[in-house]
């Protein structure tokens, strides 16, 4: 009883009595001046969102009929305004004058990619083209960088970075492995920190830049379904019976279920293993695809070429 009495419209005197006085300055008593302004409150409400939502049409028009691609390429002068007078001026401008819609620029002909690329500019304090940045150590894998790089060794000039053993003096000593900090403890970032390590480049997406097994370039995912034709559940490809974690139990528990799993890999082998392990998977409806150990962020490509599959 006592909730209820609480409802709006049923308020009981015990309610009223805890009005605070200096509220009631007009000559009504609180209850008749409450229950007076209700109706009235509604109808402002009302009112309000009919003209809110009448504003949101004019402007959704006005957008339809101005892309914003009409909007980037027109000068200022004739950009539109609504009669209602919503805003198509309120966007920030930049320093030089530029708002975020392109408006603005040096020269009617620059593409927007030429004014984004004028707009991200960052300016160095080393002219990269004058003094390329020389890193040690990475020479087989990258060629160019998206400044001026050299990589490999120049005898006589101190390096900038260096892949490897830790460096002194000056030099940016990289770590850059894709394995598991299980196996590989120097993987682990405070491990990596303690050694000497100032840029730590691993699967952690925590590394300073994280290094993943996943590419489009590599992994075809949007392929079409193949035909599930093999008679077992699943298959599994696991080499290292020894990992540290549970995968192997988790096939053996499998195994003891009945559940039939065609084993490729080293561990309780069952099929022949000298196979294409993506255009067999594509033939299971399931892959047991346990990494060698669990830590985050560690996804190989057997969890990859389970989604090829
Ligand atoms: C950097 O050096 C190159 C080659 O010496 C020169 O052509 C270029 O104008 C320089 N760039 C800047 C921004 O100074």
């Amino acid at each position: 009883m006592g909730l209820l009495s609480n409802h709006r419209g049923s308020r009981t005197e015990t309610n009223q009595e805890t009005l605070p006085v200096s509220t009631a300055g007009l000559s009504v008593p609180p209850k008749k001046r409450w229950s007076n302004l209700m109706p009235l409150f509604v109808a402002l409400v009302v009112i309000a969102e009919i003209a809110f939502l009448g504003k949101l049409d004019v402007a959704k028009n006005t957008v339809m009929v101005d892309t914003w691609a009409d909007l980037i390429y027109w000068s200022p002068e004739v950009v539109p305004k609504d009669d209602l007078g919503i805003a198509h001026e309120v966007v920030p401008k930049d320093d030089l004058g530029v708002d975020m819609l392109g408006r603005g620029r040096s020269s009617e002909s620059e593409s927007c990619e030429e004014w984004l690329e004028r707009e991200d500019a960052v300016t160095y304090s080393r002219n990269f083209t004058k003094e390329p940045i020389l890193v040690n150590g990475a020479e087989q894998e990258w060629k160019s960088c998206a400044v001026g790089c050299n990589f490999g060794y120049n005898s006589g000039i101190k390096p900038d970075a260096a892949f490897g053993i830790p460096q002194q003096g000056g030099t940016a000593s990289v770590l850059r492995s894709m394995e598991s900090s299980q196996y590989y403890a120097e993987n682990n970032m405070a491990m990596a920190r303690r050694r000497g390590y100032h840029i730590v480049m691993t699967t952690s997406l925590s590394s300073d830049v994280p290094v993943g097994y996943f590419s489009w370039a590599e992994y075809d995912i949007m392929g079409p379904v193949q035909p599930k034709t093999e008679s077992a559940l699943a298959a599994a490809f696991i080499s290292n019976c020894g990992a540290r974690n549970f995968r192997l139990q988790a096939l053996e528990g499998l195994e003891k279920a009945n559940i039939k799993i065609d084993s490729y890999g080293g561990c309780h082998r069952n099929r022949d293993g000298r196979v294409d392990k993506v255009e067999t998977l594509k033939h299971y409806k399931f892959s047991l695809a346990f990494e060698n150990s669990n830590e985050e962020d560690y996804v190989t490509e057997k969890f990859f070429q389970s989604l090829v599959a």
